[in-house]
């Protein structure tokens, strides 16, 4: 389904993925884990085409996507929560909901009815500013907006960072009913292990942009994952 093979980025003069392949498909979480600044988001920006890359090739569905603008990317059905969430603070909850219908013909323009019952306090909001809700509350919200997409590749940026942990229980459950429902592919990238153990289906770690260490959940080891990211 995504086929990432030997992709590099660059800002400028400064290489930040250094020929990274990984893989995702529908009904696995794929996770990417690695310390601040080792090329995550880079990757995650490749794949939706917020930044060019100057090698390799991006296959989503068997056809090459990475000439594509990222508007025709989430056409296809990839959506991005991004770190740090960037929902509108000045817009309602619905209305940020509601951003997620650009890429869907008219005839799909409603809030899936998923949206609310995993994440229920939205409903209960959905007439307040996005800027009102607490940190835990917009991931949750930044979350809902990329599900409005019917997203057949989901890409969470460190959906639990600087979250409380009632919150990142409840995230950890929407991910495990999303991967449950067995038609969408999930890269998560994370550096909260415990919680990427608990998901994850693939593995892989990142250090100064390249995949240093990969494994499946078959031969995990949640020691030597938190030894290759200590590296
Ligand atoms: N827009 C940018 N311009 C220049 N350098 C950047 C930019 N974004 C990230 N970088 C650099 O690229 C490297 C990888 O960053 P990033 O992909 O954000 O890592 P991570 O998500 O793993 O923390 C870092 O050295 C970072 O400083
Ligand atoms: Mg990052």
């Amino acid at each position: 389904m995504l086929d990432v093979k030997d992709i590099t980025l660059y800002y400028g003069a400064a290489q930040a993925l250094r020929g990274v392949s990984i893989k995702a498909e529908p009904g696995k979480v794929t996770c990417v884990l690695g310390r601040n600044g080792v090329g995550k988001t880079s990757l995650l920006r490749a794949m939706v085409g917020q930044y060019p890359i100057a090698s390799g090739s991006i296959e989503f569905d068997g056809a090459d996507i990475s000439g594509l603008r990222p508007y025709e990317r989430a056409r296809k059905g990839i959506a991005f929560v991004p770190q740090g969430r960037e929902i509108f603070p000045l817009l309602t909850v619905e209305e940020n909901l509601k951003t997620g219908y650009a890429p869907l013909p008219r005839d799909q323009r409603n809030i899936p009815d998923d949206v609310f019952s995993l994440f229920p306090v939205l409903n209960s909001m959905l007439g307040r500013r996005g800027g009102d809700l607490s940190g835990g509350q917009q991931q949750q919200l930044a979350i809902g907006r990329a599900l409005v997409m019917r997203p057949k590749l989901l890409l969470l940026d460190e959906p639990t960072e600087g979250i409380q942990p009632s919150i990142i229980k409840d995230i950890g459950r929407a991910i495990s009913y999303l991967r449950n429902l067995g038609n969408i592919a999930i890269v998560l990238v994370e550096q909260y292990l415990d919680f990427a153990c608990e998901l994850g289906d693939h593995f892989a770690v990142m250090d100064r942009g390249a995949v240093k260490f990969s494994c499946d959940r078959s031969t995990l080891d949640p020691a030597e994952i938190s030894r290759a990211m200590a590296l």
